[in-house]
């Protein structure tokens, strides 16, 4: 079958096919036991430690947030990438900012703030100020943060505005 010839003239060899076979099986079995329980725990740990409630986790809209968004690691991003222009705390003051016209848009602003959504602010930071038809100026910035950094920087720049933003933009 494997080798007729040497399987009919040497019967020993039938021996070493199953002990062959004996081996390699034992070697499937060994090799898929051992790793998974060590990959799905390492996986799964730094993602969520509480133990995940009874409904399948289901993706919502599709540019929506892949977790809860973080402004205080909003403030370090926006303090390196948006700061310069407007400003360390949104009042449009950043030492770049002033000289440019038109000037940065104030984020502590919530009367103009408030009223955008945050899919709005999220194309405006990620795609430019030319891709909503405003100034070039404000440059694209989806090559730079991923999109949950750009959450963040939207849940920091929500907490500048004054009056402050209530959350019923969506
Ligand atoms: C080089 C300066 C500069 C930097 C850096 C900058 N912006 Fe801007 N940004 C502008 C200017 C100028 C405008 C105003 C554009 C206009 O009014 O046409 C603006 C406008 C905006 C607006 C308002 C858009 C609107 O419709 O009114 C948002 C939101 C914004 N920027 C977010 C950010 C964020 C977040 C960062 C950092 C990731 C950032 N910007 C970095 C210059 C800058």
């Amino acid at each position: 079958m494997f080798e007729t010839r040497g399987a009919s003239r040497n019967p020993w060899k039938r021996p070493v096919v199953w002990i062959a076979l004996i081996a390699l099986l034992a070697l499937a079995c060994g090799s898929g036991d051992a790793p998974p329980p060590g990959d799905g725990d390492a996986a799964e740990v730094p993602k969520a430690a509480p133990a995940p409630p009874g409904p399948e986790p289901t993706s919502p809209e599709p540019v929506a947030q892949a977790r809860t968004p973080d402004a205080v690691k909003g403030d370090a991003i926006y303090q390196t990438y948006c700061a310069s222009c407007h400003g360390a705390r949104g009042a449009g003051d950043g030492p770049v900012g002033k000289t440019l016209d038109p000037k940065p848009v104030k984020h502590d602003d919530g009367v103009y703030m408030n009223a955008l959504t945050n899919d709005y602010l999220f194309q405006v930071i990620e795609e430019g100020g030319a891709a909503v038809g405003k100034s070039p100026l404000m440059a694209p910035w989806g090559g730079s943060l991923s999109e949950e950094q750009i959450w963040d920087v939207i849940a920091f720049v929500r907490s500048l505005a004054t009056p402050p933003f209530d959350g019923s933009v969506p």
